[in-house]
């Protein structure tokens, strides 16, 4: 029988979840997954290269597990695990480190961003935080990472201390493909649309939540930046914020950006962020309510990243033990 292919992605609990992250990368796992072996898991390592509020830590990290099922995941057939339960991942990443170029990590956009909005707290984490991507992606032998567009250059990242790991100790890492989706890879926020929707914008209605009530998201849409003209036309250069607003419907409808222009062919902007705002809250509706429910079955949350480690941890190891091998570490007793 023909091996399965493996798929895997993580989210930074740094913030609640985004609308941005569920068309870049949620949507695209529940999608792709009946057709993987799939690991999917709380990036909660990562997001501490910023500075956390250990409480809303531990809180979001339960929250995005119990949104991760309410968006579609199989916690049966994924492992949905968090990141800190597995230690071969700061281990493999130790590793990777001592193959991967100072220059290399120098070149990272998100590096240079994060560093300047973070001036005083420019830490080593930062610095080395792609390392630990590329350890989370190679320990499990992927094959397909379902990202948002801002993740590719970690990805090309990850691949190339794959090959050089390769390249010096044998064949060790399956090189991973990046699956970026055509639609909805990088919505921008709705209130600046040359910048990308994050969780870390504090301006009101810029970023869209996906616990956010109904209010919330009509009101977001609603105040939404468009841009001069009156037309519903594709145009990122021209029209940054009216393309960001069918990029979003797009991706929420399955709808072309030719159909989206015949549907709206004679309305005005309002009716077009009426009704993107009306699909986004349908859709969001019962990933808000299921997430509720979860959340009030914390045993059962707790079941599932307990058995989500438990398998994890058993791929894990297997690629830190050749790892280890290959770096001719002593065997221990
Ligand atoms: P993070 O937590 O910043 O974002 C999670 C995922 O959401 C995507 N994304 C977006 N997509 C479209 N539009 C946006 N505005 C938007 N904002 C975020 C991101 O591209 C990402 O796919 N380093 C990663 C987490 C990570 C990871 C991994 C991912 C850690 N280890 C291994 C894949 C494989 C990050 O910070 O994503």
């Amino acid at each position: 029988m023909k091996k399965r292919r493996t798929l895997l992605s993580g989210i930074q609990p740094s913030g609640d979840l985004l609308l941005g992250s569920y068309f870049g990368a949620i949507k695209n796992w529940a999608e792709l997954a009946g057709e993987y072996d799939c690991f999917f898991f709380i990036a909660d390592m990562h997001a501490i290269t910023v500075r956390q509020n250990p409480a809303d830590l531990r809180r979001r990290t339960l929250q995005q597990l119990a949104q991760y099922i309410a968006c579609g995941i199989d916690p049966e057939t994924c492992a949905l695990f968090v990141q800190s339960h597995v230690s071969e991942h700061a281990e493999l990443a130790w590793a990777l480190g001592c193959c991967t170029m100072f220059g290399e990590l120098q070149r990272m956009t998100q590096f240079k961003e994060k560093s300047a909005k973070n001036s005083e707290n420019v830490n080593a984490g930062l610095f080395t935080y792609p390392v630990l991507m590329a350890a989370d992606i190679l320990l499990y032998q992927a094959d397909l990472v379902p990202v948002g567009e801002d993740q590719k250059q970690h990805l090309e990242l990850t691949r190339d201390i794959a090959q050089r790991f390769n390249g010096l100790c044998g064949d060790v890492f399956t090189i991973p493909e990046p699956y970026i989706p055509k639609t909805g890879a990088r919505i921008m926020s709705l209130q600046d649309p040359g910048n990308k929707m994050s969780k870390s914008d504090s301006a009101a209605g810029a970023s869209v939540y996906l616990l956010d009530s109904p209010d919330a998201v009509m009101r977001a849409f609603r105040r939404a930046v468009t841009d001069s003209g009156s037309d519903i036309r594709y145009d990122p250069a021209g029209k940054p914020g009216v393309s960001n607003l069918m990029q979003i419907y797009s991706a929420a409808t399955g709808k072309s950006f030719g159909e989206i222009e015949v549907e709206f062919s004679g309305k005005g902007y309002g009716d077009f962020k009426t009704a993107v705002g009306e699909t986004v809250t349908e859709l969001l509706r019962p990933i808000r309510e299921r997430t509720e429910d979860l959340l009030k079955n914390k045993d059962y949350l707790a079941s599932i990243y307990k058995s989500g480690a438990a398998k994890a941890s058993e791929r894990a190891r297997r690629t830190l033990g050749k790892v280890y091998k290959k770096l001719g570490f002593a065997e221990k007793a």
